[in-house]
């Protein structure tokens, strides 16, 4: 296995409030991110998230709030931050595409392009949508709007658009998704996506002119870098910056050129064919590796329903924790449907699922073990000499405690399998002391079920840290002290 893991989620509009949209991607992202950190030691794994700032969709939101862009992206990406504290996401750097650093990064690659050819003027006229900040396609549109933002009106424009020779690259790119050098996941969203190269891929827009919320184009300062650019571009540029130790967005000051090519850019379906089409014929211009893959997850929908402002369905992240607890929350969002499918949750499913599964289910296991333990006079793990050296029975000196179906699982890029895996065996556990009733015997025989049930739960303890940090730590700090006390309730029932 490689010694590096470097993962990243889409950088989010900061025209939107977060919602579990958001959260959904960045939860599970987080979750793979400590998966690969437990195993190559943190200084091996970058995990980057942030805002993408520029573009007419957030100049109009700060307009209409009466804000300046940048006032108004700074709170929001404040609120990102906040957010993504309470979860507990434990991103390696927070990336913002007005950093003055990225804005002159992306300035060089373009300039690149441009004195070697692979960028010319040319006019667009086509009908642009606020929404996606993107023209659309024929297939786009219905009933003259479009299919994502029916209700955001389509701009007619014609205008000079500085265009990069994407077509020329289209070839190379579907090579490398075929010969499995880029791997588009889950597996039917290649087939989607070579078929939709061979119809035939045109140049594309990399700057646009009138939008003043923008990075200008170095040698055209009537054009800014049309927003979809500058954003992609923030995957590379976040390698190549070098961030400070006094630099509060970043975790550690330590040189990240080594991490690129990223090992997985974790996207939604909807901006599936930026990333899989148009990043990497970006990167091919510029000469550079390949990301290895590019995971598509489905969509959540409330009730049967979009999630929508008009709807009034959003669901915010900050409701959930208050309610669930930050672990409780990350478990409803991981849990809800299989990763890369699409999915619909309801308030009501999480309530239900919340007291089925952590409540009665995690927590009243741990705190029934906790209390037939108290019993003891001692750790029953504690006095014997044969406690396994790893939590799994194998040996964990390179930090590796994880079961092979949690293994098998990450490497399948199904973390929802992984974690599905683990409250598996805490049903189990729950039948095993229901048929052995153990609160019916004592002395050494009630010592040797409990040394069985404690080890059981410190495996399971071990493998939560990567979906539910806070819960793994109190599991395994309750079952390791050499006297077992009856804990606090991990989970209150709702
Ligand atoms: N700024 C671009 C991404 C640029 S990446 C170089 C963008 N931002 S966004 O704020 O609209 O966020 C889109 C992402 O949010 C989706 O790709 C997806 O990861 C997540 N989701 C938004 N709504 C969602 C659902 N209803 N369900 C699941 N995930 C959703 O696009």
């Amino acid at each position: 296995m490689k010694n590096k893991f470097y993962i990243t989620t889409p950088i989010y509009y900061v025209n939107d409030r977060p919602h579990i949209g958001h959260a959904y991607t960045t939860v599970v992202a987080d979750a793979m991110a400590r998966f690969y950190r437990a195993k190559l030691g943190a200084d091996n794994v970058f995990f980057l998230t942030g805002t993408d700032e520029h573009g007419t969709k957030v100049a109009e939101s700060a307009a209409a709030k009466g804000k300046k862009p940048q006032e108004f992206a700074d709170e929001v990406a404040a609120e990102y931050r906040e957010v993504w504290s309470k979860l507990n996401i434990g991103y390696d750097e927070f990336f913002r595409t007005t950093d003055p650093r990225h804005e002159a990064f992306v300035g060089a690659f373009l300039l690149d392009l441009y004195d070697r050819g692979l960028i010319y003027k040319g006019d667009y006229k086509g009908l642009y949508c606020v929404g996606c900040e993107k023209y659309l396609s024929f297939e786009e549109i219905k009933d003259g709007a479009c299919i994502v933002h029916p209700n955001k009106k389509l701009v007619e424009q014609e205008e000079e658009n500085y265009f990069f020779k994407l077509s020329e690259f289209a070839g190379r790119v579907q090579q490398a998704i075929q010969s499995g050098e880029l791997r588009i996941l889950p597996e039917a969203r290649q087939n989607e996506i070579v078929g939709k190269i061979k119809q035939g891929v045109n140049d594309v827009s990399v700057s646009r002119p009138g939008v003043s919320w923008g990075i200008p184009l170095p040698w055209d300062k009537n054009q800014t870098v049309y927003v979809w650019v500058d954003a992609l571009i923030n995957y590379l540029s976040a390698t190549e910056i070098f961030a400070g130790k006094d630099d509060e967005t970043s975790r550690t000051g330590r040189n990240r050129r080594d991490f690129w090519p990223a090992d997985i850019h974790v996207v939604g379906k909807d901006i599936l064919w930026f990333h899989a089409l148009v990043w990497p014929g970006l990167l091919l211009a510029a000469e550079k590796p390949l990301p290895k893959q590019v995971f598509a997850h489905g969509y959540f929908t409330i009730d049967g329903q979009k999630m929508s402002k008009t709807l009034g369905n959003v669901i915010n992240p900050l409701e959930l924790v208050a309610e669930y607890g930050a672990d409780g929350a990350r478990y409803l969002m991981i849990s809800a449907f299989a990763f890369g499918a699409d999915g619909d949750v309801s308030l009501e499913k999480f309530k239900e699922k919340y007291n089925a599964d952590l409540a009665n289910g995690l927590g009243n296991l741990v705190a029934r073990v906790a209390k037939l333990a108290e019993k003891l006079p001692k750790n029953p793990t504690k006095i014997s000499a044969s406690m396994p050296a790893g939590k799994n029975g194998k040996n964990d000196e390179d930090g590796e405690n994880f079961l092979p179906e949690i293994e098998k699982a990450f490497a399948e890029n199904r973390p929802d399998k992984a974690l599905e895996h683990v409250f598996e065996r805490v049903k189990n556990l729950d039948q095993k002391i229901a048929n052995e009733e153990p609160w019916t015997k004592d002395g050494e025989e009630l010592e040797r079920f409990l040394k069985f049930y404690i080890e059981e739960l410190l495996l399971i303890g071990a493998n939560l840290a990567p979906f539910m940090p806070a819960t793994s730590a109190k599991i395994t700090q309750i079952f390791s002290a050499e006297k077992i006390a009856k804990p606090e309730a991990l989970f209150l029932r709702k």
